[in-house]
């Protein structure tokens, strides 16, 4: 299958700070990749860069073939981010905030009631997410990541914090979604996830 995510002699640096230090790989359609690096090490610079939010000081990168610098609003649609809740309001409630998410994403609002059971949160369906346990937090982030029915997704250390049980579900999914053929890019602090996991890590 094609690279569909390629990094090529990747450095950045903030300030005179370097975080990544000419970085290379390639991740074939389908793969779970794993990054592993301690707090601090550069992963999420690194998915910034891959999602075309911030721009590298030297090197390449491509997404589904394009320059990172120049993804336009069809890449943008065929990509899924779970990272730091982002896309999540904290006074919206459960259900609203995918339905909101469908809307502007001009998605038909009817497979939410599905993604919720799926994620164990039909019950919570009506809480505000102010009010959720991270463990919940956690699985609507990456149920909002899933509504496009992305090719790839980026999951920025999605059980961070959370207990087994929740952890081992997340992976549930994600092995789910590899055998529907998406590529995931995954960054992990913990070894063992990586290793549980992931087809291919890199540290
Ligand atoms: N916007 C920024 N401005 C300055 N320094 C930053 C910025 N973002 C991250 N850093 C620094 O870059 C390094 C890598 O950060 P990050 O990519 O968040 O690492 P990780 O996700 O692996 O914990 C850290 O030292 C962090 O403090
Ligand atoms: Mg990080």
């Amino acid at each position: 299958m094609n690279d569909v995510i390629v990094a090529n002699n990747l450095s950045h640096r903030f300030a005179d700070h370097p975080v990544l230090n000419q970085v290379t790989f390639r991740i074939r359609g389908g793969e779970i990749f794993g990054l592993l690096g301690p707090s601090g090490a550069g992963k999420t610079t690194l998915i910034k860069i891959l999602t075309g939010q911030l721009w590298q000081k030297e090197g390449v990168a491509e997404l589904l073939g394009t320059d990172t610098r120049k993804l336009t609003a069809s890449e943008h649609r065929r990509i899924g981010a779970m990272m730091d809740h982002f896309g999540l309001y904290e006074r919206l409630s459960v259900y609203d905030n995918l339905a909101f998410y469908a809307d502007i994403y001009h998605i038909s609002r009817t497979g939410i009631g599905g993604l919720l059971k799926r994620f164990g949160l039909y019950e919570s369906r009506k809480i505000p997410v102010s009010k959720l346990s991270k463990g919940m937090t956690n699985r609507l982030s990456l149920a909002r990541a899933l509504m496009n029915d992305a090719s790839v997704l980026f999951l920025d250390e999605p059980t961070a914090g959370l207990d087994p049980a929740t952890m081992r579900e997340i992976h549930a999914v994600l092995k789910e979604q590899k055998e529907r053929g998406t590529t995931i890019f995954l960054t992990t602090h913990n070894m063992f996830e990586a290793q549980a996991c992931a087809t291919t890590w890199l540290y």
